[in-house]
């Protein structure tokens, strides 16, 4: 069984060589002479505005479907203003200075939140705490080693807890029977950052008869302490928020974790206005740190809303940050029972889940972005929300799309080439809404490791016959381009984490499935080849920006961003995936990660 990768990995490897050739040689003729110009540039010359030559033992210029190109032997790129601008294999005769090492095209993560990761880094980190014990143990080292935290202007925060885990839903009162937590301020984000815990000090700067929410649920058992969805915000409005300097500095923090992992580049799942300002300074500010690529989705200030007014779109000349797209939320987390569905989950048959906005809302919005210009992102976990998402862009295509006199609208045409419109996280579908969706061309955003992490109770929630044929869809949906992403904080940033889940639909931590009995890997059909998860961590992620013609390759004209593997990637068995370390990462032809 183990083998059968290895050798499709081979035969990848043959055909490679052979794509390799002729990838490269429309490239040697006028590079033969660019290049030995360059590699005196390079011996002579530090200066940006030159031409750089790199050479590694081996360099894969792209992980598009179908052109599997991987040179065996030395190859070399030039690198000039930050962008590819050739790429050859040096003559024997030549004596270029080969870097050890493998060059491959640097990561992007479709869907993860910077500040929050930011934030994450600078927070306690409750991921798989089994305890009410182990949860206040790491609070209290927290609060032990950063003095001033938990007081009314610097809230202890957290995230990763799951009440699943923990056995019980979480109170206020489970914080405060830790003495040193006593009177703190603490507010910590659920696993899938869908509710937060927070502690009594918190609670009292609420209201004392608090309402339920809309679209939000206010725990009120075994005790106060847990908001979830709409419910948050209640919270959220008494929180003292990070000022600018402490969120440049979560950006920074982020930026430098997540090029260690390899990537160069990512979509922010939602900014809001004020953040963006504060992202567009960074990004145009020599010496702010900002050192990765950002796509952003905007968020309004009041979610689910037409905000035009407060934004605009962003193109840095630098290519450092893009603003076209918006985000929208129709439902909240399975986890959570808070997902919508069409019929009631299986372990709680009295709910269907709730959605955060109704039909008419989210059709209303989607067109309103989409004729101002914007790709609209909708976040829809449930197949009633991914339904209603589908519903919002065939009207809105329907209604922006062109006909000519005697033709039909070209919906599918008008969505590629215009609009893109995308479903975030796309976890439970409906078969008939899976063909809608091929029909439209609608891009699913798919996060592999939420699937072995969700495998663990998404049986129970939905039952055998959905588990089957909606959920978690990544082989039977991958002729839709899947832009592959982490979601981080809410799971690790390393997008090799993510290639493993997606290619054995185990779980990277442990190398097992979540449920038992299915430690071969679960719901292996819809498990993808290893070149697909490696597409859409680069080529998807590039087309689901607009990017293609920039990102996600090395190709004279794209961006200089590469990645430096110790080992070649095809030699690597599938178990060893998710232990792969990156060596180095380039952006825009600088070194912004060194292992040494
Ligand atoms: C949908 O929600 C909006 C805003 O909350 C409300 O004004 C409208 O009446 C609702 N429409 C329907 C059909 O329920
Ligand atoms: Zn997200």
């Amino acid at each position: 069984m183990s083998s059968l990768p290895l050798l499709r990995w081979g035969f990848m490897l043959s055909l490679a060589a052979v794509a390799l050739a002729f990838l490269l040689r429309p490239d040697l003729k006028h590079n033969i002479n660019n290049h030995a110009h360059a590699i005196l540039q390079h011996s002579f010359s530090s200066s940006s505005s030159e031409d750089q030559t790199y050479c590694y033992e081996g360099v894969r210029t792209s992980h598009a479907p179908g052109s599997e190109a991987v040179s065996s032997s030395v190859t070399c790129f030039n690198v000039h203003d930050g962008k590819f601008t050739s790429v050859f294999t040096p003559l024997e005769t030549d004596s270029v200075i080969v870097s050890p090492g493998h060059a491959y095209p640097g990561f992007w993560d479709g869907h993860g939140h910077l500040l929050q990761y930011g934030e994450f880094l600078h927070s306690v980190n409750l991921f798989g705490s089994k305890s009410f014990d182990e949860v206040r143990s790491r609070v209290t080292d927290y609060v032990d080693t950063h003095p001033g935290a938990g007081g009314r202007d610097e809230w202890v925060r957290g995230v990763g807890w799951d009440q699943m885990a923990l056995g019980e839903m979480p109170t206020a009162d489970m914080l405060e029977a830790e003495p040193r937590l006593q009177g703190l301020y603490i507010m910590l984000d659920r696993v899938d950052v869908h509710c937060i815990w927070v502690s009594k000090a918190v609670l009292s700067l609420l209201p004392a008869d608090l309402p339920d929410v809309p679209g939000g649920e206010i725990v009120r058992h075994p005790g106060m302490g847990v908001f979830c969805d709409n419910a948050m915000e209640m919270v959220t409005a008494v929180w003292p928020r990070p000022g600018a300097e402490k969120k440049k500095e979560y950006v920074r923090s982020a930026m430098k974790d997540l090029h260690s992992v390899g990537l160069v580049g990512m979509h922010d799942a939602g900014v809001t206005p004020r953040e963006l300002s504060l992202y567009e300074e960074m990004a145009t500010t020599e010496g702010d740190g900002w050192s990765l690529r950002v796509y952003a989705m905007i968020e309004c200030a009041e979610r689910n809303t037409f905000c035009p007014e407060a934004v605009q779109k962003v193109e840095t000349d630098n290519g450092m940050l893009h603003v076209r797209s918006v985000k929208l939320f129709a439902d909240g987390a399975l986890g959570s029972w808070g997902s919508a569905m069409l019929e009631p989950y299986s372990d709680r048959p009295d709910t269907t889940g709730s959605l955060l906005v109704n039909a008419s809302t989210l059709t209303a919005l989607t067109n309103s972005w989409a004729a101002a210009g914007y790709q609209v992102n909708i976040h829809a976990i449930g197949d009633r929300a991914n339904r209603l998402a589908i519903d919002a862009f065939e009207s809105t295509l329907k209604n922006l799309c062109p006909s000519t006199p005697g033709n039909e609208q070209d919906l599918r045409a008008c969505q590629l080439e215009n609009y893109r419109f995308r479903i975030e996280h796309s976890q439970i579908i409906h078969p008939s809404d899976q063909v809608r969706m091929r029909d439209l061309g609608v891009i699913p955003s798919v996060q592999p490791t939420h699937a072995t992490s969700d495998s663990a109770y998404a049986g129970l929630r939905l039952g055998v016959e959905r588990l089957q044929k909606e959920a978690y869809r990544m082989q039977s949906i991958w002729d839709l381009g899947p832009v592959l992403g982490s979601d981080f904080p809410v799971e690790p940033a390393n997008p090799f984490a993510g290639i493993y889940a997606a290619v054995t639909r185990r779980r990277p931590d442990t190398g097992v499935a979540g449920p038992p009995g299915s430690n071969g890997g679960w719901c292996v059909d819809e498990a993808l080849e290893f070149s697909q998860a490696l597409a859409g961590f680069t080529e998807a992620p590039a087309r689901g920006a607009f990017l293609e013609g920039s990102a996600g390759r090395i190709q004279p004209g794209f961006w200089a961003d590469w990645i430096v593997l110790e080992s070649k990637l095809e030699d690597i068995s599938v178990d060893e995936v998710r232990n792969v370390k990156v060596k180095e990462t380039w952006v825009g032809g600088r070194k912004v990660f060194d292992r040494e």
